[in-house]
């Protein structure tokens, strides 16, 4: 079933905007999403309604938050396909899931081991590793890619061996939209006993993952790029795997006995909760699942690749304009150039058209420094786009190149 895109469109009431004098074409998502009215309106009402904190009271409000929290933690549940709801950690973010698991490995590796990531990776997916490395004396080793923006596929099995204890790999290159073939890179790991976590921030928007098929070890998301709010996000982690690394941080909520002579952890998920949650964020977060899996996935996977082919096709019209990333399976991203025009130039320009789209290295500096480039005009969809606004941004980026040439 097609999608009732203005119905879809009149959720979003940010869309109505202008920028600049003109209706904004917000075509930046896969840096944050935009936020449908449900997902605003849980906002105000937990503060207007039932704002008090959670886990902690034995009165009503506090009750109330606490019961709305651990629902929306079973809705992140079911929606990944989690077995068991504390398998699931509220975090501040993909960044932060990356973090907790980076830094818990710490004293499960020794020198030598070796990390696999990927060349396609974000730099959030690479610093932490790195820094583990440094802490450790492991080796980080990464799996290349090629021209169209894939990786190599051969190089990975390559760099397999007993050696690797983990690897990382986002499911969706950020920067180019490349899908990953995440279900070949974990059967192989897991051949040499590697542990495998894929940051899964660009990927949830358009797929929906099924943990336990994928037999992932850890997979992390954010809820900002999924509808949600910003300052949270999930990691998932398979129980035997939670059990085994430390608390990230201490305080709060993550205790079961205190004492000045010894500490003991509460059990999952709170070991990795400690302080105040993010509440209000993590109930929003299962309200814009809810609203996402109402849209539907594959209805949203089979828009979002139309609008794909379509602006692809439109924007190879202009001269001198190249597309970096054109692997076979993309998500809705499209990464260009314009001859030697600095990105930064046509974003401006763009912008002041109402036309909101990123320019840069887009957190991940070895892909542009593999394309020899500064950086990119990124356009990255979203299912509330429309072809329409696909032509608004290709004139605008006609009236930038004459202007600048
Ligand atoms: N990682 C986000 C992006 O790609 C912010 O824009």
């Amino acid at each position: 079933m097609g999608l009732d895109i203005d119905k879809i469109r009149a959720d979003f009431p940010i869309l109505k905007r202008e920028v600049n004098g003109k209706p904004l074409v917000y075509f930046d998502n896969a840096a944050t999403s935009q936020k449908p009215q449900v997902v605003i309106d849980a906002i105000v009402d937990y503060y207007s309604n039932y704002n008090a904190n959670i886990h902690r009271g034995v009165h009503t409000l506090s009750q109330e938050g606490t019961d709305a929290y651990e629902q929306a933690r079973k809705k992140i549940q079911a929606h990944f396909g989690a077995e068991k709801a504390h398998e699931i950690i509220l975090t501040a973010g993909t960044t932060h899931s990356i973090n907790i698991v980076a830094t818990g490995f710490t004293d499960l590796l020794e020198k030598g081991d070796e990390i696999i990531v990927s060349a396609l990776e974000h730099h959030s997916n690479i610093v932490p590793w790195q820094m583990l490395c440094e802490r450790t004396g492991a080796i980080l080793k990464v799996i290349p890619m090629n021209e169209e923006g894939s990786l190599v596929m051969d190089v990975y099995e390559e760099l397999l061996s007993p050696k690797t204890k983990l690897v990382f790999v986002n499911h969706v290159s950020n920067a180019l939209g490349t899908v990953n073939p995440i279900e070949f890179i974990i059967e192989k790991a897991h051949k040499v006993g590697a542990a495998v976590l894929i940051d899964g921030a660009q990927a949830t928007p358009h797929i929906k993952p099924d943990v336990q098929k994928l037999g992932v070890d850890f997979y992390v998301a954010s809820a900002h790029k999924l509808c949600g709010p910003t300052g949270v996000g999930v990691l998932y982690g398979k129980e035997e795997w939670l059990g085994k690394l430390p608390p990230y941080q201490g305080g709060g909520d993550m205790i079961d006995q205190v004492t000045f002579e010894k500490t003991t952890y509460a059990g999952l998920p709170h070991k990795f909760e400690a302080g105040t949650p993010n509440i209000c964020g993590g109930i929003a977060f299962g309200v814009a699942l809810d609203y996402m899996n109402n849209v539907g996935f594959d209805a949203i996977a089979a828009y979002e690749e139309e609008l794909l082919q379509y602006a692809t096709a439109e924007l190879k019209q202009i001269k001198g304009l190249r597309i970096y990333g054109e692997a076979k399976e993309k998500t809705a991203v499209i990464s260009f150039n314009v001859g030697t025009i600095h990105p930064y130039d046509i974003g401006t320009i763009v912008d002041k058209l109402g036309i909101a789209v990123r320019t840069g290295h887009h957190c991940a500096q070895p892909i542009m420094t593999f394309y020899n480039i500064p950086g990119t005009v990124r356009a990255s969809f979203a299912f509330y786009n429309t072809k329409e606004e696909i032509d608004a941004m290709v004139a605008a980026v006609k009236k930038a190149v004459m202007m600048l040439s």
